[in-house]
């Protein structure tokens, strides 16, 4: 198998879909349409919409039935970058290698684009899956619980919370972690798993690949925000440092935090070798984001 070919491909899938499940951007009011294409098409890596397509071909379905899940997860993280970036957040001017959303735009632009790609995840489901309402029922459950104020706003709240204190223990910053970025991982593999139609013990192993996987990724990213390159990154690097942020750099330091990061993939790839399918793509893209630059 040729990893890079196949995640282009996929990446190339998802971006196709993008164009055709979003609304026109001259929809009216054009603004609003402008906005979200705006956030939803200035790149990223796709991870989560190219861990839901994996998934559902691992289990035997096909990439045209499993796309509406994957671009529906991509506008919700999309949603959530953008207010992220606010102001009132992480205060971001570049994100994707573009001015935030609200430096575009505005603030008001900012949040109501926001506001759209988080009811567009749910329509996408309800309408795409309409023919197996079990199916978009089960899709709709699993995002609603990932998204929401135990999860992902949960670890949205206790990240913006942990700024103001003197001190955050390493339980507390694994919770803002396993929340605000987990959740979403966790739920992308669970997705390729339900259009996939796999069994409850495949879903909780998928489960447990995206909860390691994602701290994996998180752990990296504070790594990155620590000591990457902003043109690199397309965002601005050492900004958790000056907003005072509970980071595993700062709490464990740099080396350490690689080591917790290669287990926590290291406990991902286990997860992932309990179901037993050809993993092969989901293996080497776990692998693959260990040694990311951005
Ligand atoms: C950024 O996610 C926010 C985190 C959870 C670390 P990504 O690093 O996946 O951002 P994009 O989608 O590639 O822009
Ligand atoms: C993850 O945390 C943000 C979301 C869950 C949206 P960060 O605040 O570290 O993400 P970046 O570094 O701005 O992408
Ligand atoms: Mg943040
Ligand atoms: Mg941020
Ligand atoms: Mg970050």
């Amino acid at each position: 198998m040729d990893f890079s070919a196949e995640l282009k491909r996929l990446v190339k899938e998802v971006e196709a879909g993008i164009e055709r499940l979003l609304p026109p951007a001259s929809t009216r009011p054009a603004r609003i349409h402008e906005a979200m294409r705006y956030s939803m098409t200035a790149g990223g890596k796709r991870l989560r919409p190219v861990l839901v397509l994996a998934t559902a071909e691992m289990f035997g379905a096909s990439t045209q039935r499993a796309l509406p899940a994957a671009v529906a997860i991509e506008c919700l993280h999309t949603y959530s970058l953008i207010h992220d970036d606010l102001p009132c957040m992480d205060n971001d001017d570049l994100r994707r290698g573009r001015p935030t959303a609200h430096r575009a735009f505005d603030e008001a632009t900012a949040l109501l684009a926001g506001d759209a790609l988080l009811t567009h995840a749910f329509a996408l489901l309800a309408e795409e899956y309409a023919d197996d309402p079990t199916l978009a029922h089960s899709l709709s459950r699993v995002l609603a619980e990932a998204a929401g104020s135990r999860r992902l706003i949960g670890g949205q709240m206790a990240d913006l919370l942990a700024e103001g204190k003197a001190d955050v223990s390493a339980e507390e910053l694994q919770f803002i972690h396993a929340q605000k970025t987990a959740a979403m991982i966790e739920c992308a593999l669970e997705f390729g798993g339900i259009v996939g139609g796999a069994n409850a013990e495949d879903r909780k192993s998928l489960r447990e690949c995206g909860r390691h996987l994602g701290l994996a990724f998180q752990i990296t990213d504070d790594i990155l925000d620590a000591t990457g390159d902003s043109a690199v990154l397309g965002k601005t690097a050492g900004k958790d440092a000056k907003a005072g942020k509970f980071t595993f750099p700062r709490v464990h330091g740099v080396e350490v935090s690689r080591q917790m990061s290669r287990a926590e993939s290291d406990a991902a790839e286990a997860a992932l070798g309990r179901v037993c399918r050809d993993n092969m793509f989901l293996s080497n893209m776990i692998r693959s984001l260990i040694d990311r630059s951005r």
